[in-house]
């Protein structure tokens, strides 16, 4: 597995997979506190692509003052060998001066279904989200690039970006990985203490239990409302819990069309995300 710390090193790599008859490269963006879920990625990538290639950049342009940049968990030496064991070809590890170089002066403004849900409850994320990604696009030059079904919103948020500005990169939807109890793996699950831990399987449960109940021809408000109750009963703090379209993001107020059922609710000060299919 190839490590790349610069532009010039990322040329070079990216130029050596080609000449090794590999031209053809998926991308696996990520922040690195690698888990299962972001090596079922790299997985999807290499079922895509010729070569796969990782990012790890801890994106200060996503995270508000308040959220949790500075101690958002960073282990790059267990990173890069479950990447090399998961068989990556390419590790891009670039700092925040080549990804935000001195006087830079260029965001993605993104509305739409950039400004519901995540976007409402952390504005400006989305926006440092698609300007890392096509910084990253741009750098890398992937054929595709994958990104995972967990964050159902920043896969649309993504889509829309790529399809506005005409980018060449196909982009790849894996499904959420999930720990046996059926909790969605996610980096700052580490985060949670015994108590919360123990609490927070109930997330998916209640979602499953919504999807059926809806699915069934229970109304929605009423099955969403009975939900949120569960989950403050098991000491959760609901942000929201809503049927929406699956790709404008937009609120349903009965199933219609492919529909998703997505929520934001906290355990302590987690913030824990999932979505199902309905
Ligand atoms: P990060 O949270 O590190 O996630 C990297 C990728 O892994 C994302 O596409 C995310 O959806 C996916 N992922 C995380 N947990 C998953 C799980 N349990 N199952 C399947 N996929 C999972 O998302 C980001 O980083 C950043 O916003 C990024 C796109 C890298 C831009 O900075």
């Amino acid at each position: 597995m190839q490590i790349a710390r610069t532009l010039v090193q990322l040329r070079a790599a990216r130029a050596a997979l080609a000449a090794d008859g590999r031209p053809g490269l998926a991308l696996v963006p990520t922040m690195g506190a690698l888990h299962e879920g972001h090596l079922s990625l790299i997985r999807a990538a290499r079922a895509h692509g010729d070569a796969v290639a990782a990012s790890i950049f801890v994106n200060p342009t996503q995270f508000a003052p308040h959220e949790d940049f500075a101690r958002y968990p960073r282990d790059e030496a267990a990173d890069c060998a479950m990447l090399a064991a998961a068989g990556c070809d390419l590790v891009w590890l670039p700092d925040v001066a080549t990804m935000y170089p001195p006087g830079d002066a260029t965001m993605i403004e993104v509305a739409g279904p950039a400004l519901l849900w995540e976007g409402a409850a952390r504005p400006g994320h989305f926006r440092g989200v698609a300007t890392v990604v096509a910084k990253l696009f741009g750098q890398v030059r992937p054929d595709a690039a994958c990104f995972g079904e967990k964050d159902w919103q920043q896969v649309q948020v993504i889509r829309r970006m790529v399809e506005d500005l005409g980018l060449p990169v196909d982009i790849i939807a894996a499904p959420t990985w999930r720990e046996p109890s059926g909790l969605a793996m996610s980096s700052r699950n580490r985060y949670l203490g015994a108590r919360e831990r123990a609490a927070a399987p109930t997330l998916f449960a209640v979602l499953t239990g919504v999807r059926d109940a809806i699915c069934a021809g229970a109304p929605v408000g009423q099955s969403i409302a009975a939900a949120e109750a569960s989950l403050v009963a098991a000491g959760f703090t609901v942000d929201y819990l809503a049927l929406v379209d699956a790709v404008t993001l937009a609120p349903l107020h009965e199933p219609a069309g492919a529909a998703r059922l997505i929520a934001a609710a906290r355990l302590g000060a987690t913030r824990l995300l999932d979505n199902i299919a309905v």
